[in-house]
């Protein structure tokens, strides 16, 4: 394999941090800008005209349900997958004419896993940073730098197939980090892996973003890209319906609270009854859950109560919570995020 065919690495140029929370502009300074991303698949319109901009050492969540059109607008930003429509530039590269350079600068972490088992964790980074054109001491130094950020130098020299499901993924994505990124894109990185690699993947991106590097984080977790994420786009059915830091989403549900009903009975018979309550703003309803955002919750509580009951169903437990992302995707779509439907 010739050097030039694969993404070499750039000599990895001293990046400045930034402060956390601070937000894509114009100019240098960004990272990643894509502009009217769109891209159909026959007569299903995955994304649908997607404009996204990430700073250095900025952390970007991309928030949204199950075909919400995630991973098919990442996979355009790292040139895996070709637009109908848009323009994508990394670095100050145009991603159409300038492949190599914009991808160069971009670490792409897939869902899946593609590693060697018989191999240790040392010799797959050493097989993957050789692809990047990495050799001799400078590959050895890479490869002890991403042991130390994805927490797993004490066990570099044992073979994957010993690993769990977490540590593998914690190993695919430092085969993501060799070559010194400037922006690092993750699919859904933590899904069906253990608290503890969890964990440790989100300390590992965190870091990442404290050192100056731009962050691409797609989940249907609220809570993961609540706590990871200075900025956030909701996205659904290829459309990005509101985008923001946590506290400028918040801003968007007004004074209302969030409502979580566990009832005994349909579900869906209970949100619709709410809707009818003076102050509910939007009910959905999942399995026996049913969430309610609703202005002035404590006191609509005791016609709330009354209303489970005229529509045939128990309640089994109701709790008044702190509003979140999930509560502003439900006030935008009518749906709860986690919806399979
Ligand atoms: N290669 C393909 N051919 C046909 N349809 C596709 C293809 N890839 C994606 N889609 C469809 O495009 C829509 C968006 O899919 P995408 O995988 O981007 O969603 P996602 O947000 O990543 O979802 P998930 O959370 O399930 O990973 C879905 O309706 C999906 O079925
Ligand atoms: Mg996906």
């Amino acid at each position: 394999m010739s050097a030039s065919s694969a993404p070499a690495g750039p000599p990895g140029p001293s990046r400045p941090a930034r402060a956390r929370g601070t937000q894509a502009t114009t100019g240098p300074e960004v990272v990643l800008e894509a502009a009217g991303l769109r891209r159909a698949f026959g007569d299903l319109t995955a994304v649908d005209g997607v404009d996204v901009r990430i700073a250095p050492g900025e952390a970007y969540g991309l928030l949204g349900p199950n075909g919400a059109g995630k991973t098919t607008t990442i996979s355009m930003l790292c040139g895996l997958l070709e637009p109908d429509d848009g323009a994508v530039r990394v670095a100050g590269h145009d991603l159409a004419r300038e492949p190599a350079a914009a991808k160069s600068a971009i670490g792409y972490v897939p869902q899946e896993i593609a590693l060697y088992p018989d191999l240790t964790a040392r010799e797959n980074l050493a097989f993957f940073g050789r692809l990047y054109g990495l050799r001799g001491r400078a590959l050895a130094g890479r490869i002890d730098a991403v042991l130390d950020i994805i927490g797993l130098a004490p066990r570099a020299d044992d073979r994957v197939g010993t690993y769990s499901g977490g540590m593998k993924r914690r190993v695919n994505i430092g085969a993501g980090l060799l070559h010194e990124p400037r922006l690092v894109v993750l699919d859904e990185p933590t899904v069906g892996v253990d608290p503890q690699s969890r964990h440790a993947i989100l300390e590992s991106v965190a870091a990442l973003s404290a050192e100056g590097t731009a962050i691409l984080y797609t989940s249907h977790y609220m809570e993961e890209v609540e706590r990871l994420c200075d900025r956030v786009g909701i996205i659904d059915h290829g459309r990005m319906i509101a985008e923001g830091t946590r506290r400028e989403l918040l801003a968007e549900l007004g004074e209302a609270d969030r409502l979580d009903l566990v009832v005994d009975g349909d579900a869906g018979d209970v949100a619709e009854a709410c809707r009818g309550i003076a102050g509910v703003v939007d009910a959905a309803a999942a399995d026996r859950e049913v969430t309610l955002l609703v202005r002035h919750g404590r006191a609509r509580l005791a016609e709330v109560v009354a209303t489970v009951a005229s529509a045939g169903a128990t309640l089994t437990s109701v709790e008044l919570v702190e509003p979140d992302l999930e509560a502003v995707f439900l006030a935008l779509t009518g749906r709860a995020l986690r919806d399979d439907g």
